[in-house]
């Protein structure tokens, strides 16, 4: 027998004391060495140990294949194939929920703007009174400044901090930052939260969500503006949509104007939401006025640049037709779930 007519550990084992165990062959002729003459007692005694370690060595050899073997085997008959595993009637056992619809329509708009060549970026939404009112050039008086219209954090002294009641404040620190590192151009839009003393209705939510368009550049000018509301427009509400700008004021953008789309309900041919007009206003834009620029330590001489800003709130209510905007912050899934 040899041992590679071995094929299993076990009958390995069950070999091994007949190879080189107590009553093996190998055994016996060593023990009887003490019975030869003393002479060749060496000599045969070494030999016979040789025997034994390459004997062994070979057996321990045999047992590794074996083992290895073994593995192999058992790692083929555990692996799953196609089809041997069939799942039935298995259900998520949390509801899921499903996203918002204000998060789905900021990154729709985002995607919007991307492909236009802009990038993201965002702004605090707890802002001092400067970056809200001030750099942007709107003055003590302003209505939008009165108790009314405006959390305020802190009044007066060290200073007053309020929460942001427009995006408009992301314009001035992106600007501050392209002066910082030098990095003129900006194309940026700017999604966020904002914040108003409004009793929510219909058409308003205290807490609402902007997005804030701002484009520095050389040699730009007012149909740069209207071409990329018009494309923005196209591009998200579908092409029969397109947009209007009406002269409007605003402190920060002169001349200034307020963008208005087709009205998505009736499609121009008017109705109650649009007051018969066949237009919605979606929000503001302009020219960046001189002062702005100089706020912030740009050379108006050498750049100009527009911005606009509008309500991502409305323009999910405009796309979807939403009758009531709380609907938006109630987070029923029954209602989400529309919106796939
Ligand atoms: N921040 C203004 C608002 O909340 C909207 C707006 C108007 C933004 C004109 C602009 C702009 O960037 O140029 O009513």
């Amino acid at each position: 027998m040899t041992i590679r007519a071995l094929t299993s550990i076990e009958a390995l084992r069950e070999a091994e004391p007949a190879i080189t165990g107590k009553r093996s062959i190998l055994s016996t002729l060593q023990r009887s060495l003490g019975s030869l003459e003393p002479s060749v007692r060496r000599d045969a005694g070494a030999e016979l140990q040789d025997a034994r370690r390459v004997i062994e060595e070979a057996l321990e050899a045999r047992r590794g294949e074996l083992a290895n073997a073994a593995r192999s085997q058992a790692l083929a008959a555990d692996r799953l194939e196609l089809g041997d595993v069939v799942v039935q009637n298995v259900r998520c056992p949390v509801d899921a929920g499903h996203p918002s619809l204000i998060a789905s329509t900021q990154r729709h708009l985002e995607d919007v703007f991307v492909a236009m060549g802009f990038r993201v970026s965002e702004g605090p939404e707890v802002e001092s009174d400067w970056y809200n009112f001030e750099a942007l050039n709107i003055p003590p008086a302003h209505p939008a400044r009165g108790l009314w219209d405006t959390f305020y954090v802190e009044l007066g002294e060290p200073e007053t901090v309020v929460l942001r009641t427009h995006t408009s404040p992301t314009q001035i620190h992106l600007m501050e930052s392209a002066v910082r590192t030098n990095s003129l151009p900006v194309h940026a839009v700017m999604p966020g939260r904002c914040y108003r003393r409004d009793t929510p209705d219909a058409r308003h939510l205290a807490t609402f969500h902007q997005i804030e368009g701002l484009v520095v550049d050389r040699g730009i000018t007012f149909a740069d503006l209207a071409g990329v509301i018009e494309t923005f427009t196209q591009a998200f509400f579908g092409p029969d949509i397109s947009s209007r700008l009406r002269p409007g004021f605003f402190p920060f953008t002169e001349p200034s104007a307020e963008f208005e789309i087709t009205c998505t309900i009736c499609h121009g041919e008017g109705c109650r939401t649009c007051s018969q007009t066949g237009w919605i206003e979606l929000g503001g834009c302009g020219m960046l006025d001189p002062a702005v620029l100089a706020a912030v330590g740009i050379d108006a001489e050498v750049w100009s640049g527009f911005a606009f800003g509008f309500g991502i709130d409305r323009c999910a209510q405009m796309r979807h037709q939403i009758s009531d905007m709380r609907a938006l912050i109630e987070n029923d899934v029954r209602f989400l779930r529309q919106f796939s």
